[in-house]
């Protein structure tokens, strides 16, 4: 089936952006698009939604306009902007690469450059480089596999998400056109966004119908075959400690793998209490939230203020000076509605 899709490829191409054209929604790295904007928006789109990242990009763009601003900032603001996005790591990388970008003599235009940066990998590298310069370089996301995977009805079972794309990358390259790789690119993301969605596409208003060889079998939620993801269950003890106005904090250290610099409450092992001993104390809350394959059940424990001097990574934060810290999204959400039911 790929080689006939590569075959009708010209009216393929044609057909998508002429959609795209007339159906793509306004974001506002697309209206009046900058280099500094698309690297912004992409870093935040990685792993989350669009209408998630609008608000973070409006903050983000308004306080830091472009590299050079963002390469002087420090690491704590830069957190702070990105608090509730999650995976921070995305946010040091992208610091890390407005440094790098900031010092280049010139501008570097092709992908393999763009991945030498930090937090770059294949998607990212493509999709910076064909919308902002132009450059033939294919954007292979789950998007992106799962429409390859209907127009073709390609039914290999694939492991996991990151083989698929692989897989499909020579030909996600093999559809795109020379002289708009970018407008293709978002062409795509916008296809699998708002059209082939994973259930219940909208297989009648597809503009590409005609080449689906999935919906011309009438089952196109069968494409892609994904092995089903393990999820692992995790649970994690965690104690609220109070003293009159301020409450006990873990800061992870500035060299940790995950939560660098990022608040959150701490494990009765950070604070070198018992877990078997907090656990029979007072349960405040039982909350969950996932993390990649893990979901995590965190329980929220009363406990009494710990002795001793405490080791530097926890730290005592007045109340009234919460919202000036970075926190974790959840546990952003979790203190401010225990310490309302506190206080009430
Ligand atoms: N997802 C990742 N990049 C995107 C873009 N440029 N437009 C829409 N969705 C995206």
């Amino acid at each position: 089936m790929a080689k006939k899709l590569i075959a009708q490829r010209s009216e393929f191409q044609r057909t998508l952006l002429a959609w795209y054209r007339v159906h793509a929604r306004d974001l506002p790295w697309r209206d009046q698009p900058s280099l500094y904007k698309t690297v912004v928006s992409e870093f935040m789109l990685q792993q989350t939604q669009v209408i998630t990242v609008l608000p973070y990009l409006a903050r983000w763009l308004a306080e830091l306009p472009n590299f050079a601003a963002l390469a002087a900032a420090p690491e704590s603001r830069v957190l702070k902007l990105w608090e509730g996005l999650g995976y921070y790591s995305r946010a040091r990388n992208l610091h890390r690469l407005a440094a790098q970008v900031a010092a280049w003599p010139e501008m570097r235009r092709t992908p393999a450059a763009w991945r030498e940066l930090p937090g770059v990998g294949p998607y990212t590298s493509a999709a910076i480089t064909s919308i902002s310069f132009g450059a033939p370089a294919a954007c292979v996301d789950g998007n992106v596999v799962r429409i390859l995977a209907r127009l073709t009805a390609d039914a290999t079972e694939f492991r996991d998400s990151a083989t698929a794309s692989k897989t499909f990358t020579s030909l996600a390259e093999a559809l795109l056109p020379t002289d708009t790789p970018g407008d293709h690119n978002q062409a795509m993301m916008e296809l699998g966004a708002t059209v082939c969605f994973r259930h219940n596409p909208l297989c009648l208003t597809c503009p590409v119908r005609e080449f689906c060889a999935a919906a011309r079998r009438g089952e196109p939620e069968a494409f892609p075959r994904l092995a089903a993801k393990k999820i692992e269950q995790r649970a994690v003890t965690r104690v609220w400690c109070e003293r009159p106005g301020a409450l006990l904090l873990h800061r992870a250290a500035a060299g940790a793998r995950r939560f660098a610099n990022i608040h959150e409450l701490p494990t009765p092992e950070q604070v070198g209490l018992d877990p078997a001993k907090v656990t029979c104390g007072e349960l405040l809350a039982k909350k969950r939230r996932s993390i990649t394959r893990f979901q995590i059940t965190e329980s929220i424990y009363v406990t009494p203020t710990p002795r001793g001097k405490l080791p530097a990574e926890l730290v005592w934060v007045r109340l009234t000076e919460l919202e000036s810290l970075t926190l974790s999204g959840p546990h952003r959400r979790w203190v401010a509605e225990i310490a309302a039911k506190l206080t009430r």
